[in-house]
């Protein structure tokens, strides 16, 4: 009688161990990447290793079952991945239109040899709610509305309260300037840290533009920043417009010497930097830096203060921007608000955002009005530029 017990006790937990590797589930995301004026990335990740897709329809009242919607794959080289992170990108897309989305996944339970076991489907719901929509960019939108916040350090509940502050219909896009975690040590934590709160608030509809700060560089899942994060290039330095501005985002990498005990002898951002700023100086010559009405440039570390990290930007990076002044760089890194008028040394203003307050940012091809904004909407500090 005992063995036939333990006999059923041992199947049934094997039917639970298959029942449980059929599954699969939307950990986190979909998130927006990288939209930019005919391309997108969206990005979610799953429970258990699984293919994955996007059903994209054109804006619209007709429903999101009227006709079997065009796949995107999340693939490498033709090959569909097999992964728990899903990260497409979708290109050909129209400049200033609004899509919709569905996001999927199917379970991949064995893969021997050319054959593949699938288990069961996970997708977002267009059944009982909105399907999801974005909204690519246009050079020649003649405003752009955005908002920056940094130095969050995983304070989910301070990161809200910011966010609370816009308008998030009248936002077009958000900014992280960096050290939006503390370290990079798993993916539970760092989305845990800030991710989930923007997936939750926005960024299944509205893009953030990722700056890379020192404290992104830090733990064992740091090098693992692409696979979350898209920047539409190879680099974590990168450019894009929307309407007026063109965004110039910049690496800063770390505070310290590269030698610092800090880094265990995994870093070297010295000659990286010097890299980015050969890059930045085809940036300030190119005609889309030229021909942008407006210049705006992200930088975590700032070029003010007397560590290390700050001597770079300002020796590398703003030696360069001097020769083609942008209209405004944003930093963070200090903890608090600090601001520079242009000058002699820097011909262009620098706002350093504090961990506790959002910048946000109207722009048009002639002005910008900027709003330093509090965790209770206490308008802090404004700024207007008129060209
Ligand atoms: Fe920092």
């Amino acid at each position: 009688m005992k063995q036939i017990l333990a006999l059923l006790i041992i199947f049934t937990s094997l039917l639970c161990a298959v029942a449980q590797n059929n599954s699969v589930r939307i950990m986190y995301g979909p998130y927006l990447q990288n939209i930019d004026t005919n391309e997108a990335t969206i990005t979610w990740v799953t429970d258990t290793p699984s293919v994955g897709w996007i059903e994209l329809a054109h804006d619209g009242n007709d429903s999101f079952y009227n006709y079997e919607r065009q796949r995107y794959f999340d693939t490498t080289d033709g090959i569909k991945n097999i992964s728990t992170i899903h990260s497409v990108t979708i290109k050909g897309l129209s400049s200033n239109t609004t899509y919709r989305y569905r996001t999927y996944a199917q379970a991949v339970v064995s893969h021997e040899g050319n054959r593949v076991m699938y288990g069961d489907y996970a997708a977002t719901n267009v059944y009982s709610q909105e399907p999801l929509r974005f909204t690519t960019l246009c050079h020649e939108a003649e405003q752009v509305s955005f908002a920056v916040i940094n130095d969050i350090h995983g304070d989910n509940n301070r990161m809200s309260n910011l966010i609370a502050q816009c308008d998030l219909s009248a936002t077009d896009l958000f900014i992280f300037n960096g050290d939006m975690a503390s370290m990079y040590n798993s993916e539970e934590q760092i989305f845990g840290d800030f991710v989930s709160t923007a997936v939750s608030t926005f960024a299944g509809e509205t893009p953030f533009y990722y700056t890379r700060g020192n404290h992104e560089t830090r733990g064992s899942y740091a090098h693992k920043f692409h696979d979350y994060f898209s920047t539409g290039s190879s680099s974590l330095y990168y450019t894009f417009r929307q309407g007026p501005v063109l965004f110039v985002i910049l690496d800063s990498g770390e505070d310290k010497a590269d030698s610092d005990i800090e880094y265990y002898g995994l870093v070297e951002y010295d000659n990286y930097r010097t890299r980015q700023a050969e890059w930045l100086e085809g940036v300030i010559n190119s005609e889309a830096y030229r021909n942008a009405p407006l210049k705006v440039v992200v930088s975590h570390i700032p070029p003010m203060g007397d560590w290390h990290g700050n001597n770079e930007v300002k020796n590398k990076f703003v030696e360069v921007l001097r020769q083609a002044a942008p209209d405004i760089m944003l930093c963070a890194h200090e903890h608090e608000l600090i601001y520079s008028e242009s000058n002699s040394n820097t011909p262009f203003p620098i706002l350093i955002n504090a961990h506790n307050t959002i910048v946000k940012v109207k722009a048009t091809q002639s002005n910008m009005q900027i709003d330093v904004v509090d965790e209770k909407g206490k308008t802090i500090a404004t700024y207007n530029y008129s060209k």
